[in-house]
């Protein structure tokens, strides 16, 4: 711990901040884009809080300069952005949009200049909506079509971006969009959810080889890794049967991607996590080379620790349920703070993640923590300042849990914060505010909240050490 409270992280540890272009860019009808299925479903009725939608989200389409330069005053090393495949590819794939790339040469060059890597997400869940209709990631075909698209942006960005991740929270994808409905395309589906694990899985290593391909043509270098978030998870009690159900709940949350990624293996309890709905009708021979293909880095989103205990399905009948029911039912924590998600805040619940998944696969590559952060309703606003303390207080207790887990010899590289500003947070709209940085949505000004000013004083005093 350093004098001011601030956690002691090696010398090299890079700092950074993440969005989602869905979340931030808006002009969805700008540019040549095409529409993906955010947008379909926002514009649902019912699906999206108060019927809000991404349709101008911060305006950061034609705001990135300024915004690039919130993150130039922030002192950042790298900044997190994701790349909206319905602007490179309208209708998923064939011919390129030229507007689209050119979009993101921009935004890269400004990063440049401005000092700051660009790490770039090429799918943070706007899939184009003419894949979607095709059966989307349901299918084989959108896995394929996804390895094309990695290649267009690697060849045309790939001397300026470095670092890739291919997917953002398959998790999210899958289950949340799948099976649970919460998040496009917003269906509640059984064994085609765990296809769609597996699709996305597939497009991850399928994209890998195109993404190094591309490196190797064109004589430059490229690091690939593929974004994560990973549960701790607790049971209940000390029960036989909680302790079962939290086995289920990792086999969803983190098995499904990591034994797969890391461990050339797919769960052991895959059948007693999912029963019949398991059927493995959509793997192919030869997929898990594909899917474990060497990462050279690792993304971990987290946010918060799960406490769990066994229940019944939520469905009686087996050839209605969906992916997600699997016997499990979420106990609250008490005597700590929730945030304004309603999400515990438990930061040591982090370095225990880090820690176990370090002892749990001997090959694990370095980790970047690719998004941490906290959303907050009690913003206390005085004037053109925005006093969010318990924003401050959530970023330095994880980071000082990061730092534990550096201690215990997990290999983690950098720490990006979700998000640079407010945004749309998917089902919830505009009203969960993540950001360091205050939008206004009337106006779309922006203003820097306390814990930017925080956060700029920390890399300020790391920079200071590297000398
Ligand atoms: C993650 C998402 C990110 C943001 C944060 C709060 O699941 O990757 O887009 O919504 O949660």
């Amino acid at each position: 711990m350093t004098a001011n409270g601030l956690p002691e992280l090696p010398p090299d540890f890079l700092f950074g901040a993440a969005t989602a272009s869905y979340q931030i860019e808006g002009a969805v009808d700008e540019g040549g884009r095409g529409p993906s299925i955010w947008d379909t479903y926002s514009h649902t009725p019912g699906a999206v809080d108060r019927g809000e939608t991404g349709d101008i989200a911060c305006d950061h389409y034609h705001r990135y300069r300024e915004d690039v330069a919130l993150l130039e005053e922030l002192g950042v090393d790298a900044y997190r952005f994701s790349i909206a495949w319905p602007r490179i590819l309208p209708a998923g794939r064939g011919p390129a949009n030229a507007e689209g790339l050119a979009f993101y040469d921009r935004l890269v060059d400004e990063l440049l200049g401005a000092g700051i890597e660009p790490v770039a997400t090429l799918y943070h869940w706007d899939l184009p909506q003419a894949l979607e209709d095709e059966g989307g990631w349901r299918v084989r075909g959108t896995a394929e079509a996804f390895a094309e698209y990695a290649r267009i942006a690697a060849d045309r960005l790939g001397d300026r971006v470095t670092r890739w991740i291919t997917l953002n929270e398959p998790f999210c994808s899958a289950f949340i969009g799948h099976a649970i409905g919460r998040h496009a395309p917003g269906t509640r589906e059984g064994t085609p959810a765990l296809a769609t694990a597996h699709h996305l899985l597939l497009a991850h290593g399928l994209a890998t080889h195109e993404l190094r391909a591309s490196a190797v043509e064109h004589g430059r270098s490229a690091e690939v890794g593929i974004t994560l978030n990973l549960d701790r998870l607790i049971p209940a009690t000390d029960s036989a049967e909680d302790h079962a159900a939290v086995d289920r709940a990792e086999t969803m949350h983190n098995r499904v991607w990591l034994d797969p990624l890391l461990g050339g293996r797919y769960p052991h309890n895959e059948q007693e996590t999912w029963g019949e709905l398991a059927d493995g009708s959509y793997r192919r021979e030869g997929d898990l080379e594909i899917i474990g293909r060497p990462l050279d880095f690792l993304g971990i989103n987290y946010y918060r620790p799960g406490k769990l205990k066994d229940a019944p399905h939520d469905e009686p009948d087996p050839a209605r349920r969906t992916a997600a029911d699997i016997r499990v039912a979420d106990v609250p924590f008490d005597g700590v703070r929730h945030t304004q998600m309603g999400w515990p805040v438990v930061p040591e619940s982090f370095t225990d993640l880090l820690v176990d998944v370090h002892r749990r696969y001997p090959n694990l590559p370095p980790i970047l923590i690719t998004e941490n952060g906290s959303a907050e309703a009690d913003e206390d606003r005085t004037g053109a300042r925005v006093h969010d303390s318990d924003r401050i207080d959530y970023i330095r207790e994880h980071l000082l849990a990061v730092a534990a887990a550096i201690e215990a010899g997990v290999d983690v590289r950098g720490y990006f914060v979700w998000s640079l500003m407010d945004n749309f947070e998917w089902a919830f709209g505009y009203d969960r505010r993540f950001g360091i940085v205050r939008v206004d949505y009337d106006t779309l000004e922006r203003t820097p909240k306390d814990s930017y000013h925080w956060y700029r004083a920390l890399i300020r005093e790391h920079a200071a050490k590297r000398g």
